[in-house]
């Protein structure tokens, strides 16, 4: 295959971005034109707005590592893949919105809060979440809806732990999220986000008053204390913690228990070695690409694949493509447990890579060994291509997952 820096892209009818997927854990059919041996094409967006589509692994990760590459949200110009996502642009965002140094410094505050040792302690903590979940389905008997009994309480359950939101407040900050991700529309989304802020702004001011335990609890006594975070920002960091903290998870596990189960031999594998756990989750990270469309905008002209992308001109990445590239994962649309497969991009790469992967790693083994061991018997309990999945321009996951066991 040609080397992806040398080639230069072909002119092709532009392909529109997001798609809806066709299969819930497969690129969309409507990608296919875009899974060639070019790194980079052109997109287009749905305001008709052409961008730069990253494709190849290579470039991608050359890519994502580039300061050239803003990720500012509020840049004129800052790509956006829906009218949902460019209404709440200019909101103040934390961490994956902004550039260096801000982004440094608020990165810094949180690294000790996500670390591998952070994430291993609190094993036991979401094994018992876990196991209550799984005991209460369990006593109801089957047949069970997956994502509200199991997949998305138990995320939600842990980042609330870990940050100090009381987890009786879930409904609210679920339902707000889902709305911020897929609203119906743009007043809905930014009346979500709005809610979130005010939200999460009376459980700041709270803990001004009476800090308890957890990561917002530390960020008041810390930060806030002597001046080094405002208010605003106290709550946008809480934001992005909480909603990515529960949202993309949940996902994980509802998409990879219905893939797990459209895959037969790959689950008896697995039940047969559960060793083969940590591999199994990097592998359905790779295969599944739930977050697929990654936003900058370039701050330079920068020469790549051939080509000049320039000052001003957004550019996406697909993870669903790049983590299929042929030149770095052979038969990339087969679930294969003992392939390298930890050179994904699904939880990015550079100064944005995901700060929770550690703990997504962590409850990912945890809910879904857990899972297959506690019922052994478990199957769809409807037709798979009935069972309903979300929409391409959000988070992909399932959006009900019925089971029985
Ligand atoms: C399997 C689940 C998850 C997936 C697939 C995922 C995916 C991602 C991706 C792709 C990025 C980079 C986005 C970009 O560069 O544009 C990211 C960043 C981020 N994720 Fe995750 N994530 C997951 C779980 C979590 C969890 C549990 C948390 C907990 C708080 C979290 C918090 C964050 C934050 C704060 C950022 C921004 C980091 C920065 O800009 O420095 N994520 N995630």
């Amino acid at each position: 295959m040609p080397d992806p820096t040398t080639t230069t892209p072909r002119p092709t009818e532009p392909v529109a971005f997001p798609q809806d997927r066709t299969c819930p854990y497969h690129p969309p059919t409507g990608y296919d034109p875009l899974r060639t041996d070019r790194p980079l094409s052109r997109v287009t967006l749905y305001d008709g707005r052409p961008v730069w589509l990253v494709t190849g692994h290579a470039l991608a990760r050359d890519l994502l590592a580039d300061p050239r590459l803003s990720s500012d949200r509020t840049r004129d110009g800052f790509p956006a893949t829906t009218p949902r996502f460019a209404a709440v642009r200019n909101r103040r965002t934390a961490l994956l919105g902004v550039d260096d140094p801000e982004h440094r410094t608020q990165r810094r505050m949180m690294v000790p809060s996500f670390t591998l040792k952070r994430a291993a302690a609190l094993r036991p903590r979401i094994q018992g979440i876990v196991d209550e979940l799984l005991d209460a389905m369990i006593a109801q008997g089957p047949p069970a809806e997956l994502v509200g009994a199991f997949a998305l309480p138990v995320p939600s359950m842990v980042i609330c732990e870990l940050l100090g939101v009381p987890y009786a407040d879930h409904e609210f900050f679920e339902e707000q999220s889902r709305r911020l991700l897929r609203g119906p529309d743009v007043a809905d989304t930014l009346d979500a986000r709005e809610r979130l802020e005010g939200y999460l702004g009376d459980l700041i001011d709270r803990k001004q008053k009476e800090p308890g335990e957890g990561v917002l609890d530390d960020l008041v006594r810390q930060r806030m204390a002597e001046g080094e975070v405002d208010r605003a920002e106290a709550v946008a960091l809480a934001i992005i913690l909480l909603v990515a903290g529960h949202e993309t998870t949940a996902n994980m596990i509802s998409l990879g228990t219905y893939t797990l189960l459209q895959h037969p031999e790959r689950l008896a594998e697995l039940r047969a070695d559960p060793a083969l756990l940590p591999a199994a989750v990097e592998e359905l990270m790779r295969l599944l690409s739930i977050a697929d469309g990654l936003l900058r905008m370039a701050t330079e002209d920068i020469e790549a694949a051939g080509t000049t992308i320039r000052a001003g001109d957004g550019v996406i990445f697909s993870t669903s493509v790049i983590n299929r590239d042929q030149d770095v994962y052979a038969e990339p649309d087969a679930l294969d447990f003992h392939r390298p497969a930890r050179h994904h991009v699904s939880f990015g790469f550079g100064i944005h890579q995901c700060l929770g992967q550690n703990l997504a790693r962590a409850e990912l083994e945890i809910a879904l060994g857990a899972l297959l061991r506690r019922l052994p018997g478990l199957a769809l309990a409807a037709p798979p291509q009935e069972i309903p999945f979300k929409p391409g321009d959000t988070i992909q996951g399932m959006l009900e997952l019925p089971v029985t066991w």
